[in-house]
């Protein structure tokens, strides 16, 4: 990291805009000066311009129970109606919402019509199953147009769903379905990942298997995708396929209005303890953010861009910015099953040349990959639909960012390096394209409506020039309502650091520039973010101590220059193991556990096994001085150490 945050400190390129973008952009400068002026009037005037309110509201923000808040309370609204049925009804039935493409190459393209006909079926499908206002259901999905239409289609009926991302192990599946409660699983027999099937049922039947008395057992249905065509397993009267169910439904289904405030999604995300965080989301107020800043920050024009955010729905980015924010505004989107290298390292190029891509959102460490393989690749292809560039997930280095706009967006497309959380629901700090005159490597800006801000320890404004830990300042539209089943560890996680300033925490080191521009610098506490997705520390941990040869396991996140950070882990073994084992090809078989347990995200890139770990006189693992030997670095200041020795000890065992 440390050499990555150096070329950030001496990163002094600007970018203004172009005179043709600033004269077709969606957003002006005037933005910032109306929320500005009033703040919760901007807002409410977003919800009423973007969004279609079964009952208008008349109250904006109750902020009177903080951090409890309550966006546009007395409205009413149905989101999936604001996604779908209104343009159909306002004649734009025949623009594509999806154009699909499977990983092996085949393709469907799939209109704003038929969208909405497919979710009514479902929504009928539910009710009949007996969902509705306020059950859960999970979806286990890989990405088709049928994961999209089983959100929506949740969304429909006023329940609340609960994405799983296909890449999770059978163990995440049950621990999701478990806390939450959910009645329902809707999943495929598998999809197209590398070139192969990756089986998706099996892993739902392992999470459903009868292991005595679990809330598991809160599972009554499981409706099925044929994609993968292969072989599953059966469980009559549970199972259901969505080819039997869907289509033999009818395709009317009136969308009813549900207040602002109910709850639309539950994210599972990590944070710093092993047990995931079900951060909850509610509708009014989360569709009017991500709707508004996917039409701002991405510029989208519905009429004319094909729009292409490369995020898996089973992340926050796919249900705002592949789900959400872009069905609400009718553009016309790209939906890709596969991996960016199959069948070949040009597969993403050729799906923007296919459909010419104008708008293109994607993770630095997929750009940090292509860059490894070189330009020719991206070169190769036709780029010259592409007009607008975002980047999330992670903070991008300025050569990476220099590489995406030279290259993939041929020194004339601008780029929008995006910063939000799952907590936050909505992109928080951005450029916006055609007002902001860029840099590269920084977010720069809080979007227009939101409040943020770098402080110290004590909660004070660090000045320009100076870092400090970010925080937003005052709520916001698309704000997390809370952890499912855990209000008080929302209130100790993101609201008790700041408590007396009434800061939300954001868990992000951040710096200010000169011109009060805003560099994010990375988590500052157990959280890793590993190509752009979230892991934490103690569930690694947890899952290293749970291997029979495990006595005691600490995990980092080291730099890595494709990445961003990799997983490195640090274990003891028992000695009773060591007894009766050698334990060679152990560090190997350790990964391949938390793959299995956590899923191959997680699985960490090295595994040393030491006789000690670092502590503090009190017993707390200091995991700084474990990240200076997974980077290779000299080891810093050991003097808070209970046993000075130790480093040298575990330096000596790593090489
Ligand atoms: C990091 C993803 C720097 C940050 C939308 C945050 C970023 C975490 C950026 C949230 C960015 C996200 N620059 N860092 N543009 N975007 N992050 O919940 O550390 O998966 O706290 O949401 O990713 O990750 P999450």
């Amino acid at each position: 990291m440390s050499s990555q945050i150096d070329h950030l400190l001496n990163e002094t390129r600007h970018f203004a805009p172009s005179r043709e973008f600033v004269a077709q952009a969606v957003a002006g400068a005037d933005l910032y000066d109306r929320a500005k002026v009033d703040r919760e009037g901007f807002w409410a005037e977003q919800a009423r311009e973007l969004l279609h309110w079964h009952k208008p509201f008349t109250e904006v923000l109750d902020w009177s129970n903080p951090p409890f808040a309550q966006w546009f309370a007395d409205g009413e609204l149905n989101v999936s109606y604001n996604c779908l049925d209104r343009h159909v009804e306002a004649g734009n039935g025949d623009r594509v919402a999806l154009l699909w493409e499977g990983e092996p190459g085949d393709d469907r393209r799939v209109t704003y019509a038929e969208l909405t006909d497919e979710v009514k079926r479902l929504a009928n499908v539910l009710e009949g199953l007996g969902i509705g206002h306020g059950d859960r259901v999970a979806i286990y999905m890989p990405m088709i147009p049928e994961a999209v239409a089983a959100m929506l289609a949740v969304a429909r009926v006023g329940a609340i769903h609960s994405v799983v991302f296909g890449g999770f192990s059978a163990d995440s599946l049950r621990a999701r379905i478990d806390d939450a409660g959910a009645r329902l699983v809707i999943t495929a027999d598998g999809g197209w990942r590398k070139g192969k099937v990756s089986p998706l049922k099996p892993a739902v039947d392992q999470a459903l298997a009868d292991r005595g008395s679990g809330p598991q057992e809160s599972v009554e249905h499981v409706i099925v995708v044929k994609r993968g065509e292969n072989e599953v397993a059966w469980v009559e009267g549970r199972d259901l396929w969505w080819h039997d169910v869907v289509p033999a439904a009818s395709a009317d289904h009136t969308a009813q209005p549900f207040p602002a405030e109910n709850p639309l999604f539950i994210l599972y995300t990590s944070g710093t303890t092993g047990k995931p965080k079900g951060i909850l989301h509610t509708s009014g107020g989360y569709l009017t953010q991500a709707t508004f800043t996917n039409r701002v920050v991405h510029d989208i024009h519905p009429e004319t861009d094909v729009y292409w955010c490369t995020a898996d729905i089973g992340w926050i980015t796919g249900h705002s910015y592949v789900t959400y924010g872009p069905l609400a505004n009718g553009a016309t989107q790209v939906l890709y099953e596969g991996t960016p290298e199959t069948p070949h390292p040009g597969r993403w190029w050729e799906v923007i040349e296919k459909y010419g891509v104008s708008v293109f959102y994607t993770a630095p460490t997929a750009i940090r990959s292509f860059m490894k393989l070189g330009r020719q690749i991206p070169q190769s292809f036709d780029l010259s639909s592409v007009r607008v560039l975002g980047s999330v997930g992670e903070p991008i280095n300025p050569e990476a960012w220099v590489w995406y706009r030279d290259v993939i967006g041929e020194d004339r497309a601008p780029i929008v390096d995006t910063w939000w959380q799952t907590e936050t629901g909505a992109i928080m700090i951005s450029a916006l394209p055609g007002v902001t005159v860029t840099k590269p490597g920084a977010a720069q800006v809080a979007v227009p409506g939101i409040s943020v801000d770098v402080v110290d320890e004590a909660g004070e404004h660090v000045g320009t020039g100076n870092g400090g830990l970010l925080v937003i300042t005052e709520p916001w539209p698309s704000m997390l309502r809370g952890i499912w089943g855990d209000p008080e560890r929302f209130v100790e996680t993101y609201w008790e650091k700041f408590a007396d300033k009434g800061f939300y925490f954001a868990g992000d080191g951040a710096r200010l520039d000169e011109d009060g521009d805003v560099w994010l610098m990375g988590r500052v506490d157990d959280v890793m973010n590993v190509s752009g997705h979230r892991l934490s520390t103690a569930e690694i941990e947890s899952s290293l101590v749970a291997h029979e040869a495990t006595a005691e396991a600490a995990v980092v996140g080291a730099s890595d220059e494709t990445t961003g950070q990799a997983v490195v882990a640090f274990v003891i073994l028992k000695e009773s193991f060591l007894k009766a084992h050698t334990p060679d090809g152990l560090a190997a078989q350790l990964r391949s556990w938390v793959g299995e347990q956590i899923g191959p995200i997680a699985r960490p890139r090295d595994i040393y096994i030491v006789s000690e770990l670092p502590k503090t006189r009190s017993g707390k693992i200091m995991r700084r001085l474990l990240r200076d030997v997974a980077e290779g670095r000299e080891v810093g200041d050991t003097t808070t150490l209970a046993d000075t020795a130790v480093m040298s000890v575990i330096s000596a065992q790593v090489k």
